[in-house]
């Protein structure tokens, strides 16, 4: 069982099995599948994609549990789907340049918006990604017309490196100096690691 990581709002749980389903039904939502740039995937298809995630040393992806709608207490290697509210994934496939890594960040319930989650998300994901993978550079590459999600990059720290006018794309990195390790430390100090 890989690990799951407690935060202040949130919990980052492995993409088991059990939330296949759930992530389907949200990704029939066109806008979902718009904003993320996924293709609509029949729910066979959706238990490959989780399989073969989970098995790519080259992936890391987490459900996002908002710890407000967890029922009971929480308990690594259930899954807790009454809480599941988004995903957050890194890419490290850069083969020229294993130290950047592609983020990605999806709060799929709209109920669950808005509450400082998809921020705090990321955030875990980076001082994981550091920690585990000596990642140095993080790069994410979103709709140009994506408010919501290139608001929450630069309000990471994130600036534009790219704007691709075909895709309709801005790529936008963060780099982590000393300084930024320090801080993810201080900020994710109060994280809770189950293995
Ligand atoms: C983009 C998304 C992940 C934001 O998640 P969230 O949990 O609602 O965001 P947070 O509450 O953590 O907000 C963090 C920061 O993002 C920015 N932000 C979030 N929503 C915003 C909006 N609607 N408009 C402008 N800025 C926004 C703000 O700067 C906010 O910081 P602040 O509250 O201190 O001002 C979420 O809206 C989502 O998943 N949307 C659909 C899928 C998607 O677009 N994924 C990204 C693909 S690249």
């Amino acid at each position: 069982m890989k690990v799951s990581l407690e935060g202040e709002k949130l919990i980052l749980v492995p993409y088991m099995r059990e939330h296949v389903a759930k992530y389907h039904e949200w990704m029939q939502d066109q806008a979902l599948l718009q904003a993320t740039a996924s293709e609509p995937l029949t729910l066979d298809q959706e238990y490959d994609m989780q399989l073969s995630w989970t098995q790519d040393p080259f992936k890391q992806t987490f459900i996002v549990l908002d710890k407000a709608l967890v029922v009971g207490e929480f308990v690594h290697g259930d899954p807790h789907i009454e809480a599941m509210v988004g995903d957050v994934n890194l890419y490290m496939n850069d083969l020229d340049d294993t130290q950047t890594a592609e983020i990605e960040i999806m709060i799929a319930e709209t109920k669950s918006r808005g509450k400082g989650l998809g921020k705090e998300a990321v955030l875990m994901m980076m001082a994981f990604a550091v920690e585990n993978f000596g990642i140095h550079v993080f790069r994410a590459k979103i709709g140009e017309s994506n408010i919501a999600s290139v608001g929450l990059f630069r309000r990471l720290g994130f600036e534009k490196t790219f704007q691709s006018e075909i895709f309709k794309e801005v790529t936008l990195e963060l780099s982590v100096t000393e300084l930024k390790r320090e801080e993810f430390h201080r900020l994710t100090a109060t994280v809770i690691t189950y293995s």
